[in-house]
């Protein structure tokens, strides 16, 4: 005798927005794409969906979600004490690749943060995901669609073999275009911080807010500072700076162009299976490595970076040598950034 909930069907990828935001009203949960990488949608004002997010991901309670809105949002109903500033990028930025740190109103449920007196805001540029939050008519929260500290998920199949019958219904958008995760900028303190470098660059940001901008990066956190919280944010510790983040299976070592060929030589010579991951071909590999195709400018290098990374893994690479893109800002720091996590995740002294 099967019950009903054991006959229940993995999902497929759909394209019926409307389902979508029945399911949500209904208090499920919704894998959509956006431009940076699928989101875990639920409803940001119903705390029981918010608990199924963090049980599908596999995430710590205290890890805060990201609070996806439509188009032209009213800040002040979602956060409070709501600087000129965070209208100012609002309106230069969104809909894109921006999260915005502010304090959180009260509509927002604090299951959704964390527990933390702030929120992340976001407007996403992505079709399919802004006809859902029409439809939906209110406040989605959305991690990456994955589970916790794996690879973000770039496309609605890798969803689906990543959190399968966790998740209710999953939207076909096609590949996501910019490939890796939003910029994170928190208002709420005396200067505006990027938490997470993403598609919006630094520069950039300046421009609009007409004042430095600190940075943390990969380096400043578990690399730096040792132990790092899950949530980030936790007293001197960034969000989303957790060591194990975005990490697949194989050992991530970051590799200069130059030195590939002789490290590659090295490890195969010890039987390991050794893949290379490129902006443009290399030369001199030894037969045995696997060189998944290269990865190109900054650009492209994002848009393909958690493909390459799962590649790798099916490919049963132990070790993938990676040649970082050659970059200071924008999304090509974005790129830096989550390689430099992959790797942290692998040395024994941030475990
Ligand atoms: O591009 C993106 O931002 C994607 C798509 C789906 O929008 N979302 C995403 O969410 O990457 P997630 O949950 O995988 O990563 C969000 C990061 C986490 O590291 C979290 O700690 C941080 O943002 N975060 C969110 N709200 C926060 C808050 N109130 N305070 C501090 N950190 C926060
Ligand atoms: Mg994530």
């Amino acid at each position: 005798m099967t019950s009903a909930d054991d006959r229940r069907l993995d999902p497929v990828a759909s394209d019926d927005v409307v389902a979508a935001a029945e399911v949500l009203r209904a208090g499920g949960l919704v894998a959509f794409p956006t431009e940076t990488v699928y989101g875990l949608g639920a409803d940001a004002t119903n705390e029981d969906a918010l608990r199924k997010v963090f049980a599908a991901k596999g995430r710590p309670a205290t890890h805060p979600l990201i609070v996806h809105l439509g188009t032209r949002p009213r800040l002040e109903d979602w956060a409070v004490d709501v600087p000129d500033a965070a209208h100012r990028v609002a309106e230069a930025f969104w809909p894109g690749p921006l999260t915005i740190l502010l304090r959180r109103g009260e509509r927002i449920s604090p299951v959704a943060t964390g527990g933390r007196d702030t929120v992340g805001l976001r407007v996403p540029a992505h079709d399919v995901a802004l006809e859902l939050l029409y439809r939906f008519g209110g406040p989605i929260a959305a991690p990456s669609a994955n589970r916790f500290g794996e690879v973000s998920p770039t496309t609605a199949q890798h969803v689906l073999a990543d959190l399968g019958s966790s998740v209710d219904l999953v939207l076909e958008g096609g590949p996501s275009v910019v490939g890796v995760e939003s910029t994170i900028v928190d208002l709420t303190g005396e200067v505006p911080t990027v938490l997470r470098p993403g598609g919006i660059s630094v520069a950039d940001l300046e421009v609009v807010l007409g004042r430095p901008v600190v940075v943390w990066t990969s380096d400043d956190g578990p690399a730096a500072g040792g132990e790092v919280d899950e949530g980030g944010g936790c007293e001197g510790s960034a969000p989303g700076t957790l060591s194990s983040h975005y990490s697949p299976v194989a050992r991530v070592v970051l590799v200069p162009a130059d030195e590939v060929a002789g490290r590659a030589e090295e490890l195969v010579a010890h039987g390991t299976r050794v893949g290379v991951l490129a902006p443009t071909a290399l030369d001199g590999l030894p037969v045995a490595a696997v060189e998944l195709e290269p990865v190109g400018d900054a650009d492209r290098y994002a848009h393909l970076l958690y493909q390459r990374l799962r590649q790798a893994d099916r490919l049963e690479v132990e070790v993938l040598l990676v040649v970082p893109p050659d970059a200071t800002d924008g999304i090509g720091l974005a790129v830096l950034d989550r390689l430099r996590r992959a790797a942290a995740a692998d040395e024994p002294a941030t475990d």
